[in-house]
């Protein structure tokens, strides 16, 4: 009796813990955040050489499909660096209420709408770029306030 109310008090909690948004990453069901590597650490605020961190970085294998967090629309491409290297792609994003950057992915298609949970494209190769960091796709709010509670 009491074990049950625990489970389904353990349920209520993780659903209360979870935000508004989907699953962005397959095999990243509660939308992990990267902890610190030897290359940085991914919540928002890190500090990263002289800069900070304006978004959050969602852990993600090379190659997984990602997903859209929330229906919307693809705004355009957008580009982290301008660098074209391995990892230098991803979209802006817009609907339901947010607007948000997600880097380091292969997009599907760079316009149109999306709905929450449709492939969105895929993890580009960050261990080639960045040996032994923890993947993951850079979520970033466009007037760059902290996303971590929607994930
Ligand atoms: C920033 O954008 C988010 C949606 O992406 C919105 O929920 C939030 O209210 C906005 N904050 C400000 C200060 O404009
Ligand atoms: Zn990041």
């Amino acid at each position: 009796m009491l074990t049950m109310k625990v489970i389904v008090l353990a349920g209520l909690l993780s659903i209360v813990a979870a935000g508004p948004w989907g699953q962005i990453c397959n095999g990243n069901p509660k939308n992990k955040v990267r902890t610190c590597d030897r290359h940085g650490c991914g919540h928002y605020g890190a500090t990263l050489l002289n800069r900070l961190h304006k978004g959050v970085d969602v852990l993600c294998r090379d190659g997984s499909t990602v997903r859209a967090p929330f229906s919307g629309r693809i705004v355009s491409q957008a580009k982290p660096y301008g660098n074209g290297n391995a990892v230098d792609n991803g979209v802006q994003l817009s609907g339901s209420g947010y607007c948000i950057l997600i880097y380091y992915i292969q997009p599907v298609k760079y316009s149109g709408s999306i709905k929450k949970g449709e492939t969105l494209g895929r993890m580009l190769p960050m261990q080639k770029v960045y040996p032994g960091i923890q993947s993951h796709v850079h979520i970033q709010n466009c007037n760059l306030t902290d996303p971590t509670r929607y994930l």
